[in-house]
């Protein structure tokens, strides 16, 4: 039987504790004004000190599980992307299904930072396409707070705590619903643009290391912005094109959010109206691999999104990584 990937629920979660700009600028030189102009940001959650990845993933994967009604024993596979793991191993993923009870899973994370979402979307569309498994978890939770220098201006009023879920399945039969194309891609070259450099074999986490900062994130903030214009507008064309589809034909774009004149570069390109773009960056920040699920469960749970729209995602991050897809809710 031809299988027809679908979304079947979303779910996500946000610490509570929130943390203004106005709240930064106590902390490092900086000021709101700054922060909303150039960002577009206003305020992000900051997860609880005894908060992992896993624990603000449960929560995001049990309302998605809920808004699908698939019970747990129903997923085959357990997929999450996350640059702020529980730890190295064990994955983040295997930590989720044991706390959700999903024993007939299996499960594991991906490192593609900001573009997870749309990786994970990409992975499970092809497991469930191949006939692999039926029911796939995605699960995106990022405590980026963990990771970075409070000292550093430049990144640190950039990012946010939160958590995404996705449950995939096949369509009934006949259904226009599903993915009408991804695309992904990652250049390697430019890897060093945006990165936590220790804790791996390659820079064991010393003292030293501690010392120069290498255990928290870096980045060309400018170098990236460039790059990340440049890609994601082509992605957004690439997955049009691939669908045989117009800009019209989308009813709403979720972008990542990371910079809101990066979102207004890509809605000019694809010449939508403003109305289409669903931001939320404002009120959580950059939160890499949840920041378009969050979105997307937010518009659903609010009733902006609803059956049978089309939705087109896009996203760029560290690897650096990007990608877009186009998918039509059932
Ligand atoms: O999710 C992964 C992908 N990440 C991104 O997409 C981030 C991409 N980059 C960006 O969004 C933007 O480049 C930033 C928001 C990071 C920075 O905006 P920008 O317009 O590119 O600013 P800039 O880096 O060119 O810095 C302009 C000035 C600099 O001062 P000088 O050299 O002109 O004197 C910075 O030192 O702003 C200064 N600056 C700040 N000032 C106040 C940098 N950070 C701050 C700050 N508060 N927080």
């Amino acid at each position: 039987m031809n299988k027809n990937p679908v979304i079947l629920g979303t779910g996500s979660y946000l610490p509570e504790n929130v943390v203004t700009n106005t709240d930064l600028e106590s902390r490092v030189d900086t000021s709101d004004e700054w922060i909303r102009t150039r960002s577009g940001i206003s305020e992000r959650r900051i997860a609880d000190e005894d908060q992992s990845a896993s624990d603000l993933g449960v929560p995001a994967a049990r309302a998605a599980l809920e808004d699908a009604d698939v019970s747990p024993g129903s997923i085959d596979l357990v997929v999450v992307p996350t640059s702020t793991p529980d730890m190295a191993f064990p994955s983040t993923a295997c930590a989720i299904q044991d706390q959700l009870g999903i024993s007939g899973a299996a499960a594991f994370d991906i490192s593609a930072a900001c573009s997870g979402y749309i990786y994970g979307l990409s992975i499970a569309h092809s497991q469930i396409k191949a006939g692999v498994v039926e029911n796939v978890l995605l699960v995106a939770p990022e405590v980026y707070s963990r990771v970075l220098n409070w000292d550093d201006r430049t990144t640190c009023v950039l990012f946010g705590d939160g958590a995404a879920a996705v449950v995939l399945g096949s369509s009934a039969d006949g259904s226009d619903a599903g993915f009408k194309s991804l695309y992904i891609k990652s250049d390697g070259e430019n890897r060093d643009i945006l990165t936590l450099p220790s804790g791996g074999s390659a820079l064991p986490l010393t003292p030293e290391s501690v010392e120069k900062g290498e255990h928290l994130l870096s980045m060309d903030g400018r170098a990236v912005y460039r790059i990340a214009v440049r890609r994601m507008r082509s992605s957004a064309l690439k997955v049009l094109h691939r669908a045989d589809m117009k800009s019209e034909d989308i009813d709403w774009v979720i972008c990542h959010q990371a910079n809101t004149r990066i979102i207004d570069s890509v809605r000019k390109r694809l010449k939508m109206p403003k109305k289409k773009m669903i931001v939320n960056l404002d009120k959580y920040g950059n939160t890499s691999a949840a920041s378009i699920g969050i979105a997307l469960d937010e518009a659903r749970r609010d009733g902006r999104v609803s059956s049978g729209d089309t939705v087109m995602f896009v996203a760029f991050g560290g690897g650096l990584t990007w990608g877009a897809a186009i998918v039509t809710l059932p």
